[in-house]
């Protein structure tokens, strides 16, 4: 800020790497495309300062995930998010993204109810929160109402596997698919979820090889998350991959930072310099004169 008289906070910057500018915007088209090629890379965002970011690192996709009801809201699990939510934070993510592809999460109940509502609530996520597709998490029993999505123009990402908002009726955050009947379950609802439509489905806490023979077995993407390496992309939730949750280290999560001590040394830092008064400094500091 130094040279100038304008107050500006947390203004968006340009992208920081040449490399951003030869890149296009990521489309539902190429996501399909890149069925067994490169694989895709999501990441949970919720705001607009992450997803520059993340869009500035090039990942392919941003998903807007209802895990904003356990990282941001600080529930215990995501039943509590409403569709307002969701497209309260996928604008903020489409503000601040450029190429990455941004699906939004429907959030429990707003699609399960009738196909209506789920129209009318992915309509909402896509015309107010400005996401390119949608995500619904189940099989066999959302079919319906993915064909009825897909047919007014909305893309949809399927979710099946460990789908959070059953965490109930699966007693909890369980790696589902683990017995035969299970996973030929899981296989199925697959199956239905991509004829219906979906044009990549995320396969969450499976186990890898289940993973692999699902994705063999589509035409479009899988996304896998706790699914092993044999899907054609992965996901993780940022504030996990950042390292930024204190006392949750799953296994399929691979920290790329430790975000959470980096946070709280920084807090402190500015802290100790508050009380000692070394900040604010001169050069943080407003003359009275013009350009001071
Ligand atoms: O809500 C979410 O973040 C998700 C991912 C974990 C796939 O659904």
């Amino acid at each position: 800020m130094s040279g100038s008289n304008e107050v500006k906070y947390g203004q968006p910057t340009a992208p920081t790497s040449g490399a951003t500018s030869t890149r296009k915007p990521v489309t539902v088209p190429e996501i399909r495309a890149r069925k067994g090629g490169v694989p895709l890379t999501m990441i949970t965002a919720y705001d607009a300062t992450f997803a520059r970011m993340l869009d500035e690192a090039g990942t392919d996709i941003l998903l807007v995930g209802d895990s904003l009801g356990m990282v941001v809201q600080g529930n215990p699990d995501t039943l509590g998010v409403s569709v307002d939510d969701v497209v309260y934070h996928c604008r903020a993510v489409a503000s601040g993204t450029r190429y990455a592809h941004v699906v939004g999460d429907m959030p429990f109940l707003s699609y399960q109810v009738t196909p209506e509502d789920a129209l009318r609530n992915a309509g909402r996520v896509i015309a107010q929160g400005r996401a390119h597709a949608v995500k619904l998490e189940g099989g066999s029993a959302i079919a319906d109402t993915i064909a009825r999505v897909v047919a007014a123009g909305i893309p949809v990402m399927g979710h099946v596997g460990l789908t959070p908002q059953a965490v109930h009726a699966m007693g909890g955050f369980k790696v589902q698919g683990r017995d035969a009947e299970a996973a030929a379950r899981i296989v199925d609802d697959a199956r239905v979820v991509a004829e219906a439509g979906a044009y990549a489905v995320v396969l969450e806490g499976i186990p890898g090889e289940l993973a692999t023979r699902i994705t063999a077995a589509l035409d479009v993407p899988t996304i896998g998350i706790g699914a092993g390496v044999g899907c054609d992309g992965q996901v993780l939730v940022c504030y996990d991959l950042l390292g930024m949750t204190a006392n949750l280290r799953p296994r399929f999560v691979k920290r790329y930072d430790e975000g959470f001590e980096r946070v709280v040394a920084a807090a402190r830092a500015f802290g100790a310099d508050v009380r000692a008064r070394v900040f604010p400094g001169d050069e943080h500091t407003f003359g009275a004169g013009k350009g001071g």
